[in-house]
């Protein structure tokens, strides 16, 4: 289900409502929530409209287990690190239990991270496969999410739940979750904003076959919710041929 708003502001406050939504029925249900966070830009005013009022006292933080869906293999405080960005904007700004925060161990070498991240997850989710309560996700004008870019390896790892990526431009390397991780989540939630998404965007929702092409598309959670929330100038090339509204 795809949902449309006017800007990032209106697209932050919808996400991080269903955020704080999601982990209140997640708590009451299993006593916990776990969710996998997204990198870049556009995240960012969710995570900011989190730590904030009212939504601040919204959500159980002492209850919410974090993850992230990919990593830069960068120190902490470099402005490529996706922990760094969710560190500033909302983990700094709420009462989440530091045990409850499991970011990329960057201190390592990217294979030894992705195995390492990979443990961790395994021990998060003993003996069942992993099932996140909530996977936010990015969309590059690539038709990239989380590190999964396109021709790269880890978008066809079938079994490990993480892997390394690399960009060839990028001085760093990359681990992300795959695609058997995400498709199991309960909720996947895509954040896409910006004109730059449009064509992408327009694909993978209107058009299967140039959709193909793009490691977004692969995107299809087993038996939980796929969900998008665009803002205009993402949504601006959308014909409505998708019958989304
Ligand atoms: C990353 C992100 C990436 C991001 C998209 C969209 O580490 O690069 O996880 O997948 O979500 O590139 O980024 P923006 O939201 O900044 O456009």
């Amino acid at each position: 289900m795809m949902e449309r708003f006017a800007d990032v502001e209106a697209l932050g406050r919808a996400a991080a409502e269903l955020f704080a939504g999601k982990a209140r029925e997640a708590v009451r249900a299993r006593g916990k929530f776990s969710v996998l966070l997204a990198g870049g830009d556009t995240p960012r005013r969710t995570y900011e409209l989190l730590a904030g009022k009212p939504l601040r006292g919204r959500v159980p933080w002492e209850a919410v287990h974090l993850f992230w869906g990919d990593e830069r293999c960068v120190p902490p405080d470099s402005p490529h690190s996706n922990y760094g960005m969710a560190r500033k904007s909302l983990l700094d700004r709420v009462p989440v239990d530091p045990g409850h925060v499991h970011p990329v161990r960057c201190d390592l070498s990217p294979a030894e991270a992705a195995a390492a991240y990979e443990e961790e997850l395994k021990v998060f989710f003993p003996g069942v496969p992993p099932r996140f309560d909530l996977a936010l996700l990015g969309l590059g004008s690539d038709g990239h999410t989380a590190s999964l870019l396109p021709g790269s390896p880890a978008v066809a790892e079938a079994v490990r739940w993480a892997a390394v990526a690399k960009r060839p431009e990028e001085a760093f390397s990359r681990v992300t979750v795959t695609l058997p991780l995400l498709n199991r989540a309960s909720t996947v939630l895509f954040l896409v904003s910006g004109a730059g998404k449009a064509d992408v965007l327009r694909a993978l929702l209107e058009d299967g076959e140039a959709a193909a092409r793009y490691p977004a598309s692969l995107v299809r959670p087993v038996s939980g919710d796929l969900r998008w929330f665009v803002d205009a100038a993402a949504a601006s090339a959308l014909t409505g041929a998708c019958g989304l509204p």
